[in-house]
């Protein structure tokens, strides 16, 4: 209270929805706190504390807190070598130095029908960010995205700070998690820009069979919307189906891949992601209306620093 008057700060009225006058302000403020985490520490707290059985934590998405995880040596060297050398202390490119994105090209190359380019690869600062950059860059006044459920919370967050409108298609659990393609297509109109993939699954753990991707990728194209696919935990799978990159259809449909070293490397903390256009036959960089040309995800990356 100021001289009896209750003092109105506005940024709070924007983030609870009040004086933004786009009406999202209540879905963004729930995007927020939805996180997985949120029901992880709910389960937590609700633990029966007499029972002294141990308790493994299958809901940790960052390995490197459990001491028998560490990256390898050759990594780290590779870290002292570069910041102990001085030629990497200036300012570099928005879209990351390019030995950095020849490396992360040829090894997401392995398993492609076709050649990525450097060009095709642009850094961000862990996954995270690269979700950032390519929400970013989608929303547009009206449109709207398809994202699973269940599915990586971040996504809706990000979406719903950025306008996107969402559209959650549901994940089969009796068919292995997998996209129900129906629901997908009665979700979808003109004003679709995407379909969020997340492979291998957070949280259910599914992975996906060639077939079922190819059949995504072949939806996506009938649909004219272009597949966002969330790799972070390629090749980090379990069970009968071998990790499949959805780059492999890119010739079907365009398909951005988003990655980092995060999990496989077991270095969440280094911030290095990636974010990959896989598009063969350049729908993306052909299509006059889109917003993703390489020159324009930099100026947007360059945007966020
Ligand atoms: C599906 C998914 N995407 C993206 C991320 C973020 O990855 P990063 O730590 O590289 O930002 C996570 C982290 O848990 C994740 O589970």
């Amino acid at each position: 209270m100021e001289n009896g008057t209750k003092k109105v700060w506005h940024f709070q009225a924007a983030a609870n929805g009040a004086a933004n006058g786009n009406g999202n302000g209540k879905a963004r403020s729930k995007a927020a706190v939805a996180t997985i985490r949120e029901v992880r520490f709910a389960l937590m707290d609700n633990l029966n504390k007499e029972d002294q059985r141990p308790l493994i934590e299958l809901g940790h998405g960052d390995p490197s807190s459990f001491p028998c995880f560490r990256t390898d040596s050759a990594a780290e060297d590779a870290i002292v070598d570069a910041v102990r050398s001085g030629k990497f202390n200036s300012y570099g490119p928005s879209a990351g130095i390019l030995p950095a994105r020849r490396a992360i090209a040829g090894y997401l190359n392995n398993g492609l029908p076709y050649e990525l380019s450097p060009e095709d690869v642009f850094m961000t600062l862990g996954c995270a960010h690269a979700i950032e950059v390519t929400l970013t860059t989608l929303a547009r006044p009206g449109s709207n995205i398809l994202l699973p459920r269940p599915g990586y919370p971040y996504y809706d967050a990000c979406a719903a700070n950025r306008n996107l409108e969402v559209r959650h298609y549901g994940l089969l659990s009796d068919h292995g998690w997998e996209v129900d393609l129906e629901a997908v297509e009665s979700l979808t109109d003109h004003n679709t820009a995407a379909i969020v993939i997340v492979n291998p699954g957070n949280p259910c753990g599914n992975v996906y069979s060639y077939e079922h991707l190819k059949k995504i990728a072949e939806t996506a194209r009938k649909l004219g919307i272009l597949v966002i696919a969330d790799e972070v935990y390629g090749h980090l799978a379990f069970g009968s189906n071998p990790f499949v990159a959805m780059g492999v259809f890119g010739s079907i449909a365009p398909v951005i891949t988003l990655g980092s070293i995060s999990k496989r490397w077991i270095v969440p903390g280094w911030r290095l992601g990636w974010l990959v256009i896989s598009d063969p036959n350049n729908v993306l960089r052909n299509s006059g209306v889109c917003l993703f040309k390489p020159t324009l995800l930099e100026i947007k990356t360059r945007s966020l620093f």
